[in-house]
């Protein structure tokens, strides 16, 4: 933990209103709505509530700003890069100050806001930065004479529909893509944690980046969400969030104007430990993979699958390790865990822990609200859990590990893939036959070996099945923001 500046325990709030056409603006209802510390349950502050009308005009300035002719149709791609590069370095400059923030209105736990989140913002910036002049087309031998290449054109405004678990980390995967490869975007951030999403909206206007190319939105799904899944001039739309309204994005795309849709949503991801596995490290392992973040992740290994001869010892090891697990104060550099994002996800986890306990599940610790103030949870252990339980089968979002035992391979990979989602898995052992029979077997748009959360700009993340339409990150992100034209020429033969 070297070099990390202590936390602004109270950062000052410093934009609340929506940022359209590089302008900071009320909503045009005048409503605003209330962003809660979930450490405290009290209100750190008001910001202004866009709806339909306010991303009417969002919509409208990121249309503008991608006219042709436009500044920002007409700058070299190589400019495009080097104010993504600026954008990085603007949040390298200000990284105390939005890993306070996100802090303080999120409630993870400092030195991952530092570490984690901020860090690898602005590392996805900067590989972004990197691809704006990369991403170039081919130039193909038809037959005839004919001269035939494709452009890897913009594809026009995106729409941005981001969750609350990692803000600023959420906003980078989709403004990243976006702005490389030239488009505008209109994003709503979540309403549970629109603060960092301004900020960084700031860091925008001071890079440079023209008027209209990046406008966001703070409002609800129904609402302002709705809005831009619905809107006839939004070209594309990236989602992360629940299964549940990915669907309803996905349906809005498709009823109005085909939209492009990328989806990333949840997971039950299977962490299959065999008996050759250094247990001692796949114990913290899974540990981290499924308590990272209060368990709200995505990726979360909420299934731990572990073989018979070493299940006892692994159930053991893992709940008393969760019971080490330190929970409070997320501004304490000790602290491990800090509270769930709010009341109804807190109220959620307790319910399925509930549920857990009714299904036979042995709760091996945790089970209830940590302290009596703030969204806080224990560190929850089942062991035993039964396949068909719903918290074997449910995401649950929440610090709350199922533990499973398997005989063979073969049933391992039966039970794993036995599961709607298909975001991320793991594989803990020392037997390459394993590791590599396992992977290849998994239904998983990730799978890691020996290891979990690995999370990197240059690799693809994404989901198979119900988990998600498409990949972001990497390379691969790039088609997401991208149509492919094709121009072909006829060679006419001059001799003279
Ligand atoms: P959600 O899916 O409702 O919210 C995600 C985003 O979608 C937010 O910006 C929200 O305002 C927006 N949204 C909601 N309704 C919308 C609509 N009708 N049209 C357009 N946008 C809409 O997720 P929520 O309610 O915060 O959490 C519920 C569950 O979703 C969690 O318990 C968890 O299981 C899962 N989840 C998964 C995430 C992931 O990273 N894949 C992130 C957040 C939640
Ligand atoms: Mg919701």
């Amino acid at each position: 933990m070297a070099n990390i500046p202590s936390p602004i325990e109270n950062p000052e709030i410093k934009f609340t209103k929506l940022f359209i056409n590089n302008e900071w603006v009320n909503s045009v209802s005048g409503k605003t709505f209330p962003t809660i510390n979930p450490c405290t349950e009290e209100k750190i502050c008001d910001v202004q509530e866009g709806d339909k009308a306010d991303v009417d005009k969002a919509v409208a300035a990121a249309k503008n700003a991608f006219k042709l002719g436009s500044e920002w149709r007409k700058m070299d791609a190589s400019k495009r890069g080097a104010l993504l590069n600026k954008l990085a370095d603007l949040i390298e400059r200000d990284a105390q100050y939005l890993a306070s923030l996100e802090t303080f209105d999120n409630g993870k736990p400092y030195t991952a806001s530092y570490f984690a989140d901020v860090n690898l913002t602005i590392k996805c910036y900067r590989y972004y930065a990197g691809w704006a002049d990369k991403n170039h087309g081919k130039v193909i031998p038809i037959d005839g004479e004919y001269f035939c290449y494709t452009r890897h054109e913009p594809v026009g405004v995106c729409g941005a529909i981001i969750p609350w678990n990692f803000p600023l980390l959420m906003q980078a995967w989709k403004l990243g893509p976006a702005l490389a490869c030239g488009n505008t975007v209109v994003m709503k951030t979540a309403e549970q944690t629109p603060l960092t999403g301004l900020y960084i909206a700031s860091l925008i206007k001071e890079a440079g980046f023209p008027a209209g190319v990046v406008n966001i939105i703070s409002g609800y799904g129904p609402t302002a969400g709705a809005a831009i899944s619905e809107h006839m001039d939004v070209d594309k739309v990236a989602f992360t969030g629940s299964t549940e309204i990915g669907r309803i994005v996905m349906r809005a795309a498709a009823q109005s104007n085909l939209k492009r849709v990328t989806l990333e949503l949840g997971g039950k991801s299977p962490i299959i430990v065999c008996a050759d596995a250094d247990i001692d490290d796949a114990v913290e392992t899974a540990h981290f993979g499924l308590f990272f973040n209060m368990g709200q992740c995505c990726c979360a290994g909420s299934r731990v699958y572990v073989q018979e001869s070493v299940y006892d010892d692994f159930v053991q090891k893992s709940a008393a390790r969760a019971k080490r697990r330190t929970v409070g104060n997320p501004w304490q550099p000790s602290i491990e865990q800090g509270p769930q994002i709010d009341s109804e996800q807190f109220n959620k986890i307790l319910g399925l822990i509930e549920k857990g306990k009714k299904s036979g599940a042995k709760l091996m610790c945790g089970g209830k609200r940590w302290g009596n103030k703030g969204y806080f949870v224990e560190p929850t252990v089942f062991a035993d859990v039964d396949q068909n339980s719903v918290i074997a089968k449910e995401e649950i979002f929440g610090p709350v590990q199922q533990i499973m035992k398997f005989k063979t391979i073969d049933e391992v990979i039966q039970k794993a893939n036995d599961t709607v989602y298909g975001l991320a898995a793991a594989v803990m052992t020392k037997d390459l036959d394993k590791a590599i029979t396992l992977s290849n077997s998994i239904k998983a748009g990730t799978v890691w070996v020996n290891s979990y959360n690995v999370l990197t700009a240059a690799a693809p993340f994404g989901g198979f099945q119900m988990s998600g339409q498409g990949r972001e990150l990497g390379e691969y992100g790039l088609r997401n923001y991208t149509e492919i034209k094709t121009v072909t020429m006829k060679i006419s033969e001059k001799n003279s």
